[in-house]
């Protein structure tokens, strides 16, 4: 470990329900990738209780932090820079890692790095796709963001596209609930979905006026739960697997439509994707015939990689890094972080 040439970035991720640590070389080799799910925890209560979220990563964030560094068999002193998410996500969560982030680079005499989270879930398609570089498009479905962004560069963002109400895996969550698969529901409705008939409910694929690539979940979740009522109604027993997969179908023909959409417009041949919902089998498969149809190529990171974890984080903190980009002590958790703004205040 004396290459100078090697950079290292411990990563630190408590945005949301997992506290994550995880020791990156280069940008694109994972030496350690510690992640402490709290879903068990929160499934008790139906969905991410955000102060029980808060308190946990305090408990486990040192532990995950150790053990990321003794995974990787590197010690904090050769580590190049802290980079640690700072938003968007729950405050209280947040700032658990960014003051241990603190702590750590302060401690150690580190640059710290301040990373977004879509960044980070971006940058988790350049691990195991080494010959992946910009430009190209990246479809970011996940439990709190849908975003339809153009990757530029290392670091440089244009959103083309976003949500006008709930988040593409909110709405697997929401649905789930509904139909009594329980939290957390995109990989139960991943499950149940391959025992049902996709066609079997038409659910309604929302148009939204003004924009091309803007997503809207929220109409078809309340069809769900209309159907799910009236078949309760007239005492009329519900198949959850026929729900699940025709509810899934509607949300992967918007997404597949309006990405493939932008990229013939934008002229762009590689689209990624990434995000909790990226995990998705039946999304993957619907991307892969789309892409493969238009002569695109097609990218997404492994199910360890797409929901959250802070390998991802050290992969985008490289690239800022290398950037220039330090942060000062006076970083702070900021919940509503828009891509590309600046974490410092300034
Ligand atoms: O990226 P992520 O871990 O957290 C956020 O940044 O939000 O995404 C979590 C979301 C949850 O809504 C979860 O239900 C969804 O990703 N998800 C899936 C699948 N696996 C996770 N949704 C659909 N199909 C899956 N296989
Ligand atoms: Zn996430």
């Amino acid at each position: 470990m004396e290459n100078k040439e090697e950079v290292l970035i411990l990563a630190i991720e408590s945005s949301c329900d997992e506290t994550a640590a995880a020791v990156v070389k280069n940008g694109r080799e994972v030496l350690s990738n510690v992640i402490y799910s709290q879903i068990d925890l929160h499934t008790l209560y139906g969905g991410v209780v955000p102060e029980i979220a808060s308190r946990k990563h305090i408990e486990k964030i040192n532990q995950v932090v150790e053990k990321a560094l003794s995974d990787a068999k590197v010690s904090l002193e050769q580590v190049s820079a802290v980079a640690v998410t700072c938003g968007p996500g729950l405050v209280g969560a947040l700032l658990v890692g960014v003051s241990a982030a603190k702590a750590i680079a302060f401690a150690a005499g580190k640059p710290l790095v301040g990373v977004h989270h879509i960044e980070g879930h971006i940058c988790a398609n350049y691990i195991e796709n080494r010959e992946l570089e910009p430009p190209f498009l990246c479809l970011v479905v996940s439990g709190g963001h849908s975003h339809l962004v153009m990757v530029k560069g290392y670091g440089e963002y244009e959103i083309l596209g976003r949500t006008r109400d709930d988040a593409a895996g909110e709405a697997f969550d929401k649905v789930a609930r509904a139909i009594g698969l329980g939290y957390p529901g995109g990989p139960k409705v991943d499950r149940i979905s391959r025992e049902g008939n996709p066609d079997a409910v038409f659910f309604p694929r929302a148009k939204i006026g003004g924009s091309d690539y803007d997503f809207s979940f929220s109409g078809l979740k309340s069809a769900v739960l209309n159907y799910v009522n009236g078949c309760k109604m007239k005492g009329e027993p519900v198949n959850q697997a026929d729900v699940a997969a025709s509810f899934q179908k509607a949300v992967v023909d918007v997404l597949t439509e309006h990405s493939i959409h932008a990229a013939v417009e934008y002229k762009v041949d590689k689209l990624a994707l990434a995000g909790g919902v990226a995990s998705n089998s039946h999304l993957r498969d619907a991307m892969r015939e789309a892409c493969g149809r238009h002569g695109i190529a097609f990218y997404h990171p492994s199910p360890v990689f797409c929901t959250d974890n802070a390998a991802m984080i050290g992969v985008a903190g490289y690239y800022e890094f290398q950037k220039g980009v330090r942060h000062g002590w006076e970083l702070n958790a900021v919940p509503n972080l828009r891509l590309g703004e600046r974490m410092d205040g300034r």
